[in-house]
């Protein structure tokens, strides 16, 4: 049989599927497999949505993976499976069972898909990507976390919303990790190339800014059975895609830090250029003091998340 592209996506909650169903409706590979504990539910989505391809002429086909034994040969692997957040409950609080979980599956992803790019959506997430790099044994271009084309996507939108126009033209830019202190950069965001500052005063900016750190938990407070997911699946898709088809495209990603803006053994959400070979390139931008301010903080939460796996011997077990 002729092998296309597949794309591997562990867990069929609501991210999950909806990464898949986009993925089968755009047409962007040839194979998307789902796996989830709960198989019967995966087995039906799978089947719908290849129903829903077959009605667009779509030649995606969507399978399911019987264990991570089934998912071989992936050209990218997506994790969304953990835990989800809910009301009241921090990125954070989602640490350890999280971090178990994503150790079971990257180790089924290292060994039936050793080639795949994989991309972390689980949180707390700049947390879950340092995980599955340690314990994938990667190469760090091939680990990377979703959380900064979202972070960018709500900054975008509550621009729109207080402007009342711009939509479609507004570039937002969020670095940082995905968790509270995320670092939202009104000096690196335009509307059709104009500095937000030049359109929104000062106090109108920090709304903006304030409201991007609380973009998930607003949504979760509404929702009240769990977290959003249409905005963390297309975003995901934006880099599923841009990775299959080597589009060389800027997007900020959480990576694995050597070094740039100053940090090392740490994850943190910076510009990174995607292609075929995933992070193939971290971009390092000129931050004034406060966003180096702001930079440092967001860094430490992470590394305070790490010392946390670190004290509870977490890479030391099984
Ligand atoms: C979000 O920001 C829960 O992290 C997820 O929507």
């Amino acid at each position: 049989m002729v092998k296309g592209k597949r794309v591997g996506i562990v867990g069929a909650g609501n991210v999950g599927s909806t990464i898949a169903y986009s993925l089968a409706m755009n047409g962007s590979c040839h194979e998307i497999i789902l796996r989830d504990n709960k198989i019967e539910i995966a087995r039906g989505k799978a089947l719908d949505m290849s129903q829903a391809a077959a009605a667009v002429r779509s030649h995606s086909v969507v399978i399911v993976a019987e264990s991570m034994a089934d998912m071989t040969d992936c050209d990218v692997v997506v994790i969304t499976a953990g835990s989800p957040r809910l009301p009241g409950m921090s990125r954070d609080d989602l640490l350890m069972i999280n971090a178990n979980i994503t150790r079971e599956v990257i180790v089924g992803v290292a060994k039936y898909s050793p080639n795949a790019i994989v991309i972390m959506v689980s949180n707390p997430l700049d947390a879950m990507t340092y995980v599955a790099l340690k314990e994938s044994g990667f190469d760090r271009n091939r680990v990377i976390g979703m959380a900064g084309i979202l972070d960018s996507a709500r900054m975008a939108a509550f621009i729109q919303e207080k402007l009342g126009y711009g939509g479609g033209q507004i570039r937002a830019s969020v670095m940082g990790g995905h968790g509270d202190d995320m670092v939202p950069l009104p000096r690196y965001s335009t509307v059709a190339g104009v500095p937000l500052s030049d359109l929104l005063s000062a106090d109108e900016i920090e709304e903006v800014v304030q409201r991007t750190r609380k973009g998930g938990a607003e949504i979760v407070a509404l929702l009240q059975t769990g977290s959003a997911y249409y905005a963390p699946a297309k975003s995901t898709v934006i880099m599923v895609e841009a990775i299959l088809k080597d589009t060389k495209q800027i997007h900020p990603c959480a990576v694995y830090l050597e070094g740039e803006y100053g940090y090392h053994d740490v994850v943190s959400g910076v510009p990174v250029m995607l292609g075929a070979n995933g992070a193939e390139k971290i971009i390092e931008i000129t931050l004034d003091d406060s966003e180096k301010e702001m930079f440092d903080k967001s860094c430490s939460s992470v590394q305070s998340l790490i010392d946390t796996l670190n004290s509870n011997n977490f890479f030391e077990g099984e």
